[in-house]
Formats: C-alpha cells, sequence, structure tokens
C-alpha cells in the first residue's frame, strides 16, 4: 500500500508518516519546507526504520504535482495537510493563507478526483466555534469562521463535499481536529513553532524551559468552573492512528459515504489551570503563569463526542492528558539540547 503525504515533514505529518512506515505503509511525502525542514527525514527514519520517498515540492504548483501521480502513484491513499496554519498571521495577510490552503488544496483534489483516491482532510473544531452544546458531534451547526485560517478550514470542506458529489467513486474524510498536543514518546519529532509560540502547550515548555519569563493565562473569569477556557487536547500519536484507522475504513468499507466527518478528540474537557496542574504532576515541575488579559476571539468550551469515529472506525485515544504533556517536555527538551 503507498500513500501520499502532502506536509508530511511538519507537525502531525510527520507522526503520520512515521506511523504509517511503522505500520508497513510505503509513503510518498510532499513538502515545501515552510514550515519544517529536511532532517526531519533522519528522525522519521530513526524511529521507524524507514524513509519515505520525499519530493520537495509545493502543492500550489500544479505542474509538479501532476508529475509526483505520474512518476510514483498510483497512490492506495492522500492524506493532505500541506497548509499555513497562523492564526494571528492570516487576519494580517488572509490572501497568504486563502491561495496556499486553497490553492493547493484544489490542485491535489483534482489530482485525486480523477484517480479515485481515497482522500484525507485535516480541518478543524475551529469550524463549530462556540457550540451551543457540549460535547461537541459531528451534526453541530457551523459557525462564521473567526479568522482567514479558520475559513480556508470551512471553504476547504465544501470543496471537498462538492467534489466527491460531482466524481462518482471519489470519497474523503474531513478529520475535525481538536487540540493537538505531545510529540512521538522517543522525543525524536514534535512540534517546532516558528518565533513566539501562540499555542498553550509549547509556550507552557519554553516558559518552564526558560526560553518565556512567563506563560500567560488568557482570562480567568469565564463561565466555566474554574474561569478559564476549556479545550480537549489530544495526544498528537493518538490523532496519528486516527489518519490510519481512516485510510483503513475507506479502503475496506464498501458503504462508506461518499464525504464524512469525523471529530477527532478525547472527548475530556480540559481547562488551562487543569492543564498546568497536569503538566506540573506528570513532570515535578513548577509552571511560572499570570492571570492576563482574555485573548480576542477565544472560545469558551470546546470537546468533542468521539461516539463517531469509536463506533465507526473502533478508534479510541490510549494516551493519557500526562503522558501527552511529558512527550511534549521531552521534545522540548530535545529542542533545547540540539541549540546548545
Ligand atoms: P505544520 O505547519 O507543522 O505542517 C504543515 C506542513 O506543510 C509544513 O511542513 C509545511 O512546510 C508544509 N506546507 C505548507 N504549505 C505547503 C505547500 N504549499 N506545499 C507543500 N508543503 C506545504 O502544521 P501541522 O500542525 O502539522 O498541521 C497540519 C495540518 O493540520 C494543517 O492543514 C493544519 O491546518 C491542520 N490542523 C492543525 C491543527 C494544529 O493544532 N496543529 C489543528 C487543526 C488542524
Ligand atoms: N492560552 C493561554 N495562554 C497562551 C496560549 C493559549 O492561556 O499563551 C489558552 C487559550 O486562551 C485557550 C487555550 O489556552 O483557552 C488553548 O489555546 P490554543 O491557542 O493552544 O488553542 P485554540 O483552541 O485556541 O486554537 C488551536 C489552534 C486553532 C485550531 C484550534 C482547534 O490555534 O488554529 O486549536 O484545532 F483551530
Amino acid at each position: 500500500m503507498k500513500v501520499l503525504v502532502t506536509g508530511g515533514l511538519g507537525y502531525i505529518g510527520s507522526h503520520v508518516t512515521t506511523l504509517l512506515l511503522s505500520s508497513g505503509y510505503a509513503v510518498v511525502c510532499l513538502d515545501n519546507l515552510d514550515n519544517s525542514s529536511e532532517d526531519v527525514l533522519e528522525r522519521i527514519k530513526a524511529i521507524s526504520g524507514k524513509s519515505p520517498e520525499f519530493k520537495a515540492v509545493d502543492v500550489r504548483d500544479k505542474i509538479a504535482l501532476q508529475q509526483v501521480f505520474t512518476m510514483h502513484g498510483p497512490f492506495d491513499g492522500i492524506i493532505h495537510f500541506a497548509a499555513y496554519k497562523a492564526v494571528e498571521e492570516s487576519i494580517k495577510k488572509p490572501l497568504k493563507y486563502y491561495e496556499n490552503n486553497i490553492t493547493g488544496l484544489i490542485n491535489i483534489l483534482s489530482c485525486a478526483s480523477v484517480t479515485n483516491t481515497p482522500f484525507i482532510f485535516s480541518s478543524s473544531c475551529t469550524v463549530y466555534g462556540q457550540a451551543k452544546e457540549l460535547p461537541i458531534d459531528e451534526s453541530a451547526p457551523l459557525q462564521p469562521a473567526v479568522s482567514p485560517y479558520g475559513n480556508t478550514k470551512k471553504m476547504g470542506e465544501e470543496i471537498i463535499r462538492d467534489t466527491c458529489q460531482s466524481s462518482k467513486g471519489f470519497k474523503a474524510i474531513l478529520l475535525r481536529y481538536f487540540n493537538p498536543i505531545g510529540a512521538h514518546p522517543s522525543g525524536k519529532i514534535g512540534e517546532k513553532p516558528k518565533g513566539v509560540p501562540q499555542n498553550l502547550v509549547p509556550y507552557l515548555t519554553q516558559t518552564v524551559a526558560g526560553i518565556r519569563p512567563i506563560l500567560n493565562v488568557f482570562g480567568n473569569q469565564y463561565d466555566t468552573p474554574d474561569g478559564t477556557c476549556i479545550r480537549d487536547y489530544i495526544h498528537v500519536m493518538d490523532l496519528a492512528q486516527a489518519h490510519i484507522d481512516s485510510l483503513v475504513y475507506l479502503l475496506k468499507d464498501m458503504n462508506v459515504e461518499s464525504c464524512e466527518v469525523f471529530n477527532v478528540g478525547t472527548g475530556n474537557g480540559v481547562s488551562v489551570l487543569e492543564l498546568i496542574i497536569a503538566f506540573e504532576r506528570a513532570t515535578g515541575l513548577k509552571v511560572p503563569y499570570t492571570i492576563s488579559a482574555p485573548r480576542a476571539g477565544d472560545t469558551v468550551s470546546a470537546y468533542a463526542s468521539t461516539k463517531k469515529i469509536t463506533h465507526t472506525m473502533k478508534w479510541k485515544p490510549k494516551y493519557t492528558l500526562e503522558e501527552a504533556l511529558l512527550s511534549a517536555w521531552k521534545w522540548e527538551q530535545q529542542l533545547i539540547s540540539k541549540s546548545k
């Protein structure tokens, strides 16, 4: 079985590529290295004992992409990660986000749909906004996006749904990730934020490592038990497994609808303060933090109903929050020792 992974050297893509190789799949990995580097390839090999076939291709380059299909296809499945993902930057530079995330998706979809290659898309729980009912299931109404980045996920889902409807035999799964955190247990691959991290866990680990003076907890007067926002943090290894299970489902189950949506989360809502305590418990280290002003546009509470993916694919998260935070810390330490 041969799988094409776009954005395969990035945070989530590198974990999925590693797990695919370890599970016996052959992988062709595309990345324009905009938010990753080629040394990830050696790390993937160090973990899995195998290498993907790597092509430094930009998915906006339609001709180069078609060549990949001609020279390295046919593929049994495509997992599409290649996109920009910085929410704040997307507000300042919306066209950069629409151009990359939408053009790239259209290009890969045109190759995937003519060859009827099963397709998996990285979507986000951001499409639900602040849901009225918790936990959030896949039938919850979608809200207007709060950023151009979020809008590329909503638009992306619609583009894929339309393509599935028009191309008989073409099937896709839209995975709506909740909050991916952590790293491979080996500490060899993980998330490498550019500049100041925007997300909670990399900011926290950089603070504990002394790179940032203090973690700002954005608001403690929300309508939640301890006043801080609630999220559903999922270990990146569990998320990676959900991609493989989705692929197996697309390939094996003849009853699969042409375009299906699945949440990928743990089903547990965790507040910012609870996460800090869990980190301290897991590592034995103190997290210096202060309560600061709420962040504009933050959703108060979001956690997944995981019934659909558990029932349909028998997928279940295996890692605890503490294990996820410990792996994030192990990765941070590895980054520090490499930079010395
Ligand atoms: P990442 O930035 O670490 O990985 C994306 C990879 O795609 C990078 O290696 C980058 O160099 C590459 N890339 C970007 N544009 C490209 C292009 N035009 N051609 C080829 N390669 C390109 O991000 P990630 O966290 O691994 O996210 C992967 C996917 O999951 C993205 O689509 C993201 O929007 C989505 N997602 C991420 C999260 C999250 O919290 N990390 C949550 C929901 C959805
Ligand atoms: N937070 C802090 N301090 C920080 C960073 C975050 O208190 O320094 C808080 C936020 O206010 C929020 C929680 O920690 O309450 C989680 O924040 P993240 O930025 O880590 O995650 P978000 O849920 O806000 O957003 C992320 C991505 C989105 C994506 C979404 C769902 O940034 O792009 O997860 O996948 F859509």
